[in-house]
This record gives C-alpha cells, sequence and structure tokens, in this order.
C-alpha cells in the first residue's frame, strides 16, 4: 500500500512531512510528489484505488492512524474527497502548464518524459528556424504581468548578430499572493528547463540563468538538483545530442523587491546592487554583461513545452481577447478555498472569487480584490463582471500582473490599504528615481493625515496629484503602479478615507 503526499512548501507548510511520517511509522510506503494546488486541502493525502487517485485532506499527522483504520487507503473515511481529477477545483481547470502538478515525483525526468515532458524540445530540434514563429504564432503574452508578445522578444533577440547571449528566468516572484513561479520550479522543474533549452535553441544562446528569490529555499533545492539531473542525463550540455549546446545555472536573489524588475535584476546578476536601469537599451539588445538577453518569467518559459509540442494554434484556440492561453489564477486571501486555478483567459472576477474560490473563510460579504500584486488595484463588487483579460482589465484602470487574486471581506480598511502601498514603496524603492523615491514617503504622510482628518479634502487632493506623478514620473512599475491600489481604493472606498473627525491642521 503506498500514499502520495506532496512536498511543496505550502503543503510543507500545512505539515506534510509529519503526515508523511506518521504513515511511515503506521508501515505505509510514502511517495513525494508535488502539489495539486487545493491549498485549502493540504497536507493531502492520495491514494490508487483501482488505478485512480483518490484524496483525502486537510490530514492531519495526529489522525493517520485512525484513517487508516477507517479505510483511507480504500479512498474511504471522514477525510476522503473522492477521485481527485473528479473534485470540480481540478475538474473545472485547462491544465497545460500544471498538466503533471502532484502526479509526478518532480525529479524524475523519466517520469516527466512518461507524461508529455520534452516532447516540445524535440519537436524544438527537428524546426530549429521555426521556433520564433510558432512562440509568435500561439499568441502567448509575458505572465510576469507585462503582457508583451514572447514571440517578438524573442525574434528581437534571435535578430541581434551571433555572439555570447542568454536566457534568464524572471523567478523573483515578489508580487503578494502568487506562486505559480514557486510551484512550477518545486513541482515540475524540468518544465522550467525544457523551456529555458528552448528558447536558448531559438535565439542562438548556449546559457541560461534563473534569478531565483532567497525567500524560495526548497524551490531553489530542486531546481539546483533537477539541473543536476539534467545535466547527467544529457538534457543539458549537448542537448540530447543534438549539437545545441546549453546549460543554465540557479543564482539566488537577497530580498529586494525591485530585483523583479528585469534590469534590475540583471544588475543584481551581474553582482551589483539591485537597481534599475534606463531603458532603452532594451535586455533583448543590452542585457546580462551588454549581451542580448531574453528575461522571461517563469510561467512564460513553462508554457513553451506545451506549446512547441501541441501547436501555435492548439494554444491560440484557447482564452479571450488579445490573451491567449491559459494563465494560472493564484487565489488566496480571505477566500473559503485557497490555490492554484489555471483556466484559459476570460473568466470573470466574480466567477474567480464567488464561485471558485467560495467567497470568503470567514463568510462575510467580499470587500475588495486585489489583482496584480501589492501594486495592483483594488476592484469592488461593481467590477465583477470585468473577464481576466489585459484589456479588460486595463480599461479598468486594473492589471492583472502576474494573476495573483488577493480577496478581503468587509472589515477591511481600504484607507489602511492605500497606506501601505505607499509606505511599501518607500520601503521597496531602489532609490534612483524621484517622484518614487520621494513621492512615497509623502504619499504615506499624506494619509496619515487624511486618517487622521486633518483637512481630507485638500489632501486627497494632493494625494490625487501625487499619483498622478507617480505614474507618469517614475522610471519603472514600482513607483509607476503604485498609484493603482492608492487611487482604486479612493475610487471604490472613498469612505473609508473620511471616517476620522475632521480636524484642522
Ligand atoms: P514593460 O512593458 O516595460 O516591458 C515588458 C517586457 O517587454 C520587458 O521584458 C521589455 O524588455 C520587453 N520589451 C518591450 N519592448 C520590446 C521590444 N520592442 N522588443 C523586445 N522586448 C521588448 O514592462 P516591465 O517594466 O518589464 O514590467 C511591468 C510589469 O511588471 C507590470 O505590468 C506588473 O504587472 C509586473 N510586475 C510583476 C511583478 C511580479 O512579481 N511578477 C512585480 C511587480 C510588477
Ligand atoms: Fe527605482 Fe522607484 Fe524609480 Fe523604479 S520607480 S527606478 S524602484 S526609484
Amino acid at each position: 500500500s503506498t500514499v502520495f503526499v506532496s512536498r511543496d512548501s505550502a503543503a510543507l507548510a500545512c505539515g506534510a512531512d509529519a503526515v508523511a511520517a506518521a504513515f511511515v511509522a503506521a508501515g505505509v510506503k510514502v511517495v513525494r510528489t508535488s502539489s495539486r494546488g487545493m491549498m485549502w486541502l493540504e497536507p493531502l493525502v492520495e491514494v490508487e484505488v483501482n488505478g485512480v487517485r483518490h484524496g483525502h485532506g486537510p490530514v492531519a499527522a495526529g489522525e493517520v492512524t485512525d484513517l487508516l483504520a477507517a479505510g483511507l487507503l480504500a479512498g474511504q473515511g471522514p477525510k476522503a474527497i473522492g477521485p481527485v481529477e473528479a473534485h470540480p477545483f481540478l475538474a473545472k481547470q485547462e491544465r497545460l502548464i500544471f498538466a503533471r502538478a502532484g502526479i509526478t515525483d518532480p525529479l524524475s525526468l523519466e517520469q516527466y518524459e512518461a507524461h508529455g515532458g520534452l516532447a516540445g524540445l524535440r519537436a524544438a530540434i527537428a524546426d530549429q528556424a521555426g521556433i520564433v514563429g510558432t512562440v509568435t504564432d500561439s499568441g502567448l503574452r509575458g505572465r510576469g504581468g507585462a503582457g508583451f508578445p514572447t514571440g517578438i522578444k524573442w525574434k528581437t533577440v534571435a535578430d541581434c548578430p551571433p555572439g555570447q547571449k542568454y536566457i534568464v528566468a524572471n523567478a523573483d516572484e515578489g508580487d503578494s499572493g502568487t506562486f505559480a513561479d514557486r510551484m512550477v520550479m518545486e513541482g515540475d522543474p524540468f518544465c522550467l528547463i525544457e523551456g529555458m533549452v528552448i528558447a536558448g535553441i531559438a535565439v542562438g544562446a548556449e546559457k541560461g540563468f534563473v534569478y531565483l528569490r532567497s525567500e524560495y529555499p526548497h524551490a531553489i533545492e530542486v531546481m539546483n538538483a533537477a539541473c543536476a539531473i539534467a545535466r547527467d542525463k544529457g538534457l543539458l550540455g549537448d542537448v540530447l545530442g543534438s549539437g545545441h549546446r546549453f546549460d543554465m545555472e540557479i543564482r539566488v536573489g537577497a530580498g529586494a523587491y525591485v530585483c523583479g524588475e528585469e534590469t534590475a535584476l540583471l544588475e543584481s546578476l551581474e553582482g551589483k546592487r539591485g537597481v534599475v536601469r534606463a531603458k532603452p537599451p532594451l535586455p533583448a539588445h543590452k542585457g546580462f554583461m551588454g549581451r542580448p538577453t531574453i528575461v522571461n518569467n517563469v510561467v512564460t518559459l513553462a508554457s513553451v513545452p506545451w506549446i512547441m509540442a501541441n501547436g501555435a494554434q492548439a494554444y491560440a484556440d484557447i482564452g479571450f481577447g488579445r490573451s491567449r492561453g491559459t494563465m494560472p489564477i493564484q487565489i488566496a486571501g480571505n477566500v473559503a478555498r485557497g490555490g492554484l486555478f489555471e483556466a484559459g483567459f476570460g473568466l470573470t472576477l466574480g466567477e474567480i472569487v464567488d464561485e471558485i474560490a467560495g467567497g470568503t473563510v470567514t463568510g462575510r460579504p467580499v470587500k475588495a480584490v486585489q489583482v496584480g500584486g501589492p501594486l495592483g488595484a483594488y476592484l469592488a463588487r461593481s467590477q465583477f463582471d470585468t473577464p481576466f483579460d489585459y484589456e479588460a482589465f486595463g480599461a479598468q484602470d486594473a492589471l492583472i500582473g502576474h494573476a495573483g487574486v488577493v480577496v478581503f471581506d468587509d472589515t477591511a480598511d481600504m484607507a489602511h490599504m492605500a497606506r501601505f502601498a505607499m509606505e511599501f514603496c518607500a520601503i521597496e524603492s531602489c532609490g534612483k528615481c524621484t517622484p518614487c523615491r520621494i513621492g512615497s514617503t509623502r504619499g504615506f504622510e499624506t494619509l496619515d493625515k487624511i486618517m487622521a482628518g486633518v483637512n481630507v479634502d485638500a489632501n486627497i487632493d494632493l494625494l490625487t496629484d501625487l499619483c498622478e506623478t507617480m505614474k507618469f514620473g517614475s522610471l519603472c512599475a514600482l513607483g509607476g503602479f503604485t498609484p493603482y491600489p492608492v487611487m482604486s481604493a479612493l475610487t471604490h472606498f472613498p469612505e473609508d478615507f473620511r471616517r476620522a473627525a475632521p480636524m484642522a491642521a
């Protein structure tokens, strides 16, 4: 008898190691997998019954003996959720990037291949000249947040004269409520490696880096181990004996949010302080060490193997408007069902929050949803019919960013959240430009006055003016996007800014 228990760090945080140890102590074999992304059920324990995985969750170490006695190995008992893939949360998804999540051993290249891995790379090797065209035709756009067409970025690097070029995976996943990059790296590391190798072959780059945040120790461990295995088994080096050379290494950041901005990331990768560079030149022309460099988010690169294996059209057939393919939506905050939901673009925000996430875990009404990280706008219920799509969110003065969705109930004070955005910007600012460096501090000082009831009207005007300056005058998205949470809070929840009794200055 065998059980499957995730070793993804979210599962570990919920006690998966102790649960696994309890099964071993009870004489049950344990296979460690990655997470399915149903975080509210972690630690999720799976068993195979007649060839179908059945789940139990959340399981506590102390109840393992009782659950075994209640028929856990036959899929029975008080924590049984039935066949895992029939669970509505999974059954409604379209998993292209996360097809193997929770199923395979993340560090088994054999299992990776048995579940569809490396087919994209083989197709790429067979048609090197066609890779950039396939990625372009698929409609894939950058999943870090900006949504820039990946094929155009790759073509820019491919068109640079031959010579040293680089592939950099941006794994500095700093947005609040996001964990898709982490789940790819911990759960299916060969998928990222395969995507980077394909990018390398496409543009003539032989060297890659994963810039991985230090806050992800498990991802660092898995990626390092996966690279060693890939090198051993001929996926890296002389790629599958094709004559194409590609190798890569994992570099660990030091905890600065701004190093998720691509030029600050490159500075950091070069061993310097993470300060934003002015663009142009674009990294595609002059990136790492001044050489042409593709900087792509982990999810972008991990989308490529499926596209190469299944064709551009199959990918382009999924999605909404100009947002093609799937997006791993990461649902967090005050929700009944938090986790990773990969689906084609076009679900409405209301479907995501009310149906998929099941509303709040506190049972109170949803007040606001922040989409796109700490620099994303707060959306109110009146905007819940907005489809998940880059352009539709843009039209609402919002962004989907890296697709983190954080839900708040009616106890949230939105003036306080606006202040938090300014304070966050002040702490994380790289200091290179004035609107962000000075503006963020003036911003939370002004919000303090508003929250204390000091000259509220005049200070709201001042704050609005300051937000305009930051939005249009900042060098990068950190200062430029901080106005989104602030102004959306002010626009949709004005009453929260007028709670204090008026006071003279
Ligand atoms: P951007 O719009 O300046 O650039 C997007 C990408 O396209 C960059 O890689 C840029 O180098 C590339 N590019 C632009 N024109 C090009 C051309 N002609 N040829 C080749 N490449 C070209 O946006 P930026 O500043 O890189 O990113 C802003 C986004 O970052 C925001 O939308 C925000 O959602 C997101 N963000 C994500 C975070 C995360 O943790 N994932 C954190 C904070 C912000
Ligand atoms: Fe640095 Fe902020 Fe200016 Fe970006 S906006 S370059 S983080 S000071």
